[in-house]
């Protein structure tokens, strides 16, 4: 699957409130290493650096394509092409942050305590996934590639996935000092004529259609399209809501 970052960013503001609501809650006054992990174009590893002008950042990603976008908004940073799943840091990070990333991972029972284990005393692990699965944008995403005509070309996609917060409770209290959950919906209004499409091509999309030819990527899209426009109406100003529920932890080792 690839990332197109400057797909991605077309919602550069809305997907930066999350980030930085997270960033807000974050109690160490200055960690010397930093991990961002998935740190994409790097507009989010560009905050943290902003916080912690002295902490050395180091960004960790998959996808090229992000990481050359990251390098240039970030060029005193290091970046580092790995997957997270594998990837162990060379020191202790006395943070790891990820925003909008761990949810493409699997086992989050083994990795979350995992990441946990890596940092240094007293660090923290800071973590945003989106908690919306069952949104209708995400439901009718899954509906429509169960459908005869999708099932077989789609049946290896995943859109990610998180557990509840009491599974996180329940995974990281034992290993924490102070451990901190909490979800928020994010009334978003988005305009253009089809902006949650355009949302989902950034990212919940993307494992779908890499499965499919361009020809059959763009029949996909046409099916879903007036689905989407049904479920998330836009008003007479051409003003869309789409709320979007995201989850949040902060946990202190
Ligand atoms: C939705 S973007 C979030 C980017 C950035 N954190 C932000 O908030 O703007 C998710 C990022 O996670 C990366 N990613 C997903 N799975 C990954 C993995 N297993 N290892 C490393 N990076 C991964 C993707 O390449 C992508 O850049």
């Amino acid at each position: 699957m690839s990332w197109e970052p400057e797909r991605y960013l077309q919602f550069a503001n809305e997907r930066l409130r999350p980030a930085q609501d997270l960033l807000a809650r974050i109690p160490l006054p200055a960690p010397a290493r930093v991990v961002d992990l998935g740190c994409g174009p790097g507009n989010v590893t560009k905050l943290i650096a902003g916080r912690w002008p002295q902490a050395q950042i180091t960004g960790v990603d998959s996808s090229e394509a992000m990481l050359e976008r990251a390098r240039l908004a970030l060029p005193e940073a290091r970046f580092e092409l790995a997957d997270i799943g594998q990837w162990t840091p060379a020191d202790a990070p006395d943070l790891i942050f990820s925003n909008a990333a761990l949810h493409w991972l699997p086992e989050h029972p083994a990795l979350f305590p995992r990441l946990l284990g890596q940092l240094a005393p007293g660090g923290v692990l800071a973590v945003q996934m989106p908690g919306n699965f069952d949104a209708p944008s995400h439901r009718l995403i899954r509906d429509l590639a169960a459908t005869p005509a999708w099932a077989e070309a789609l049946a290896g996609a995943r859109m990610g996935a998180v557990l509840g917060m009491p599974d996180y409770y329940r995974i990281l209290a034992p290993h924490c000092r102070r451990l901190s959950l909490w979800e928020s919906i994010y009334w978003q209004s988005l305009s253009g004529p089809a902006p949650v499409l355009d949302w989902l091509r950034g990212t919940t999309l993307l494992p779908y259609l890499a499965l499919l030819t361009a020809e059959a990527q763009a029949q996909f899209l046409a099916e879903l399209a007036p689905q989407l426009a049904e479920a998330y109406p836009s008003d007479a100003a051409g003003t869309t809501l789409f709320p979007f529920r995201r989850i949040f932890l902060v946990a202190c080792r």
